[in-house]
Parts: C-alpha cells; structure tokens; sequence
C-alpha cells in the first residue's frame, strides 16, 4: 500500500535505486506550485557590480573559513546570466521562483538612500519571470547583513531591526507590484545557531547568551517588516520562512521525553510560537534565565509586533533530531553529504501536520527541500543523481500525505534551482536540479531536474 511506498526503506538504502522515477501514482490538487529556491548571495556572484555593498558573507568567506576558501565573489555568476536560468525554470515548468534580494545591492552600507542598479537587477529578475508566467516569491533577508551594520553590533543592536524595515520599504516601493508573496526572514534560527553558537556561518561567533538576543531582534525585523509591508496597503501575502526541526526522543524514557521537549522549544517553538502566537516557550524563557541577554532584550510590545499577523507559513524541513535523555543528539538514518542531515521523510509530513494542528489554519509553502549529491558530469553531459531523484519522490510523498490529511499546503520549492555556494561548505556541496560546471559556468539538467520536469507537467509523483 501507500504506507509501504512512503516508508519501504528504499530512500534509506544507501544503495542507489534504479526505480526512483517510477510513478507512484500520487496526484497533487490543481494548480500546485511546484517550484525551486534560490538565494542571493549563493547564485549571483557580481560581488562589486552596480555599487553593490559588502555583507557578512563577503567579509567571513574571505576569511579563510570556508571550504577550499571558497567565496560568493562569481557563485554562478547569476547577476549576469539570469536570462539563461530563467528560461531553464521555464523549460523545467517551474510555476513558482523563491529568490532573495541582497539587502547591500539595496543600501550598500545598511542605511540611507535605495541603489538604483541594484533594485533595476531585480526588477529585470521579477519581469523575466512574469513574461514567463513564473511566479516571483521574494526573500526580502536571507543572511547577507550589510557589513557597515555589522560593524555596529549588526542583529546583536536592537536598531538593525529598524534599519531592516526600512530596507523593505525601500524594496517594496521599487518591486511590490511585481510580487504576490514576501518572504520576510530565511531560517533565523540558523543565523542564531551557525552564526553565534557554532560560528561557522558569518560573522562567526561562540557566544550563546549573545545568540538569544540576536533571535529575539531578527524576529522583531520580520515583525516589523511585516507592519511595514502593510503600511503600504499591500494586498500582497506575506510570511516568515523557519526551518523546523521534528525532534523525537531517542528511546522511551522520561529523560528523554523531558529533553526533547526543551529541545523542541529552541528548535521550533521560539520561532512558531512568537511569531504566530504572540509569546516565547516558558520553557526556552525559563532555561535562559530572567538575567539573560534574550529576556533583557525583550521589551513592552515587541511580542505584539513579532506576531503582526501574516498570511502563509513558509516551511523548510531537512531532517528530523533524535535526543537523548543528556540532551545530545543522535543519528538514526541513513545520512548525506551534509553533516547535520539524515533522510527521513516521513519527518516532514510530521512537521507539516504539527504546524497545521497546533498553529493552523494557516495555508503553509514549503520553501525548501533537498539533498547534497555527489553529483559527477558524464561523458554524455548526464547527471545520474538517483539519490536526489528518491529523496524528493519520498519528501512530495510525504507532502502529499499531509495534505491529503487537511493540511494547506499550496507549494513546494526544491531546494536548489542551481548547483550554488553552499555557505561554509563552498562549492563542494551539489544541492541543484541543474548542475554547474564551475569552470565554464555551463548549466546542464541532472536526472533529477528531467524527472522533476515530468512531476510538474502531470501534476503528480
Ligand atoms: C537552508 C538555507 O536557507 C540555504 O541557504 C541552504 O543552502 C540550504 N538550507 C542547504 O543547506
């Protein structure tokens, strides 16, 4: 039956799976965005062009802390060949784009006057996808903080929050005819967790008190992002976009249901619960301290901005978290190439049920999902990635699970469109529908863009 099909094993076998683009006879209700993700400072290279100032990622990638010391300096050189991939999201049938604007091509130094070059590149990006009948999906923060405000506190200062809802207004006045949905903040947990907990994302710091307080103002920006985008009247649907963890415990006792609680509250109920609900997790709250930087930051009103409310859930699901009763975290799946990622797809229609149940109705896009593949051009300029092939077949079987079960799900966007700048990880890691051959810029279709392409085209898996 279905069940055997969704969780038979196959996505876990490491074993490479020669049936993976059989059908599985799944048909997704009309009209379903299936779409493809991008972000600004992984595809658009043109790091100097148009008066484009510096982000964190500029000033990190070239601090020798990335793999092989890779840099977004030319990334896919998106910036200038935008033309070429929009017309291979048109090939592949792609309905829906999510993309990021690079908050220094806007306002080089964080503040002050809009940059014109660098709100016409995007204007020419929502054109083209229009004239294509491509539906624009705008990330207005997806990690590039201008380096001038970093070099004031960056989120760690209350004001950056402000100077972000000025930056969107200033996108918006330039774009918002042009975009039905906004995207306020990408994945703020990982610039808490990466950024000032591991360091191994910009700007690279170990200071978990200090990472809370960065939390509360990035989700203070997308509060006040989302008051400034109604200010303007806008009809457009607006959202934050979290990635959540399903976190279970890792065997049956009471240590370990108690520890994946908390462990819960720092993954997902921070996020969804200040943003949607109006307030912090007691537990979270509790576990930091009343002395904390996190609770000393929060200030009268800041919950009621945070949970302006908004329009769709943007969800991005990767992997599930097993703790134990220590709080340590297990892997229990098969993994990937991603050190943090083990295949589980069943995880994501438990995180899309759970937010439906607990947080809804509230309709809900998946705004990425994917897997790393070591993916190796063939003398006949085919990419066998069979692995991302199964995986994405298991994830929209799961999605069409959840939906089938009530769940509002209205989209999907693998992520990548693009082999791209896998942050700390460069270039190494191969996320993308298309690959790129980084010595020539030449794009070419994997296995796994072929299939998607036929997913799209019958509306079904
Ligand atoms: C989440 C991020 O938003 C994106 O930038 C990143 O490349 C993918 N996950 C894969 O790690």
């Amino acid at each position: 039956g279905r069940s055997a099909l969704l969780n038979g094993g196959r996505s876990t076998d490491p074993s490479r799976d020669p049936a993976a683009d059989a059908r599985l006879g799944l048909v997704f209700p009309e009209g379903f965005g299936w779409g493809a993700a991008t972000s600004a400072y992984q595809i658009e290279g043109a790091a100097k062009d148009d008066g484009r100032g510096e982000s964190v990622w500029d000033t990190y990638s070239h601090m020798g802390r990335t793999r092989n010391g890779d840099t977004g300096d030319v990334a896919v050189d998106h910036y200038h060949r935008y033309p070429e991939d929009l017309d291979l999201m048109s090939e592949l049938g792609i309905r829906s784009y999510r993309f990021s604007v690079s908050w220094p091509r806007i306002q080089p130094d964080g503040t002050g006057a809009p940059n014109q070059r660098g709100l016409d590149f995007y204007r020419r990006i929502v054109d083209g996808l229009l004239e294509r009948g491509i539906e624009p999906m705008a990330t207005l923060f997806h990690w590039d903080t201008p380096q001038a405000l970093q070099d004031q506190g960056g989120w760690e200062d209350r004001d950056t929050a402000y100077r972000f809802a000025e930056y969107t207004e200033h996108v918006y006045a330039a774009l918002g005819d042009a975009i039905p949905v906004w995207l306020t903040v990408n994945e703020p947990k990982t610039v808490v967790q990466n950024g000032y907990i591991t360091g191994h994302h910009a700007p690279g710091k170990n200071d978990v008190p200090l990472a809370y307080q960065v939390l509360h103002h990035l989700q203070l920006g997308h509060g006040l992002a989302v008051q400034a985008l109604r200010a303007t009247g806008s009809t457009a649907r607006i959202g934050p976009a979290f990635n959540l963890h399903p976190c279970y415990p890792a065997d049956d006792s009471a240590a370990a249901a108690a520890a994946t609680r908390l462990y819960d509250g720092y993954e997902n109920r921070l996020y969804l619960d200040s943003a949607l609900r109006g307030f912090y997790p007691e537990d979270v709250l509790a576990d930091q301290g009343p002395d904390s930087p996190f609770a000393r930051s929060i200030r009268d009103g800041d919950l009621a901005i945070i949970s302006s409310p908004v329009d769709l859930l943007a969800v991005q699901y990767y992997t599930p978290i097993y703790v134990t009763g220590t709080g340590e975290t297990e892997m229990r799946h098969a993994t990937t190439e991603a050190f943090w990622q083990q295949i589980y797809p069943d995880g994501m229609y438990d995180i899309l049920t759970r937010v439906t149940r607990e947080y809804g109705p509230i309709p809900l896009t998946v705004t990425e999902n994917g897997l790393p593949c070591p993916d190796v051009l063939g003398p006949e300029d085919d990419i066998d990635d069979v692995e991302r092939v199964a995986f994405l077949r298991d994830h929209f079987a799961a999605a069409h699970r959840a939906i089938a079960d009530g769940v509002p799900l209205e989209s999907y966007h693998v992520w990548s469109l693009l082999d791209n700048f896998e942050w700390d990880q460069g270039y190494e890691e191969r996320w993308g529908l298309i690959y790129v051959d980084y010595a020539t810029q030449r794009r070419i279709l994997k296995r796994s863009a072929h299939w998607y392409k036929g997913v799209i085209a019958s509306n079904m898996v």
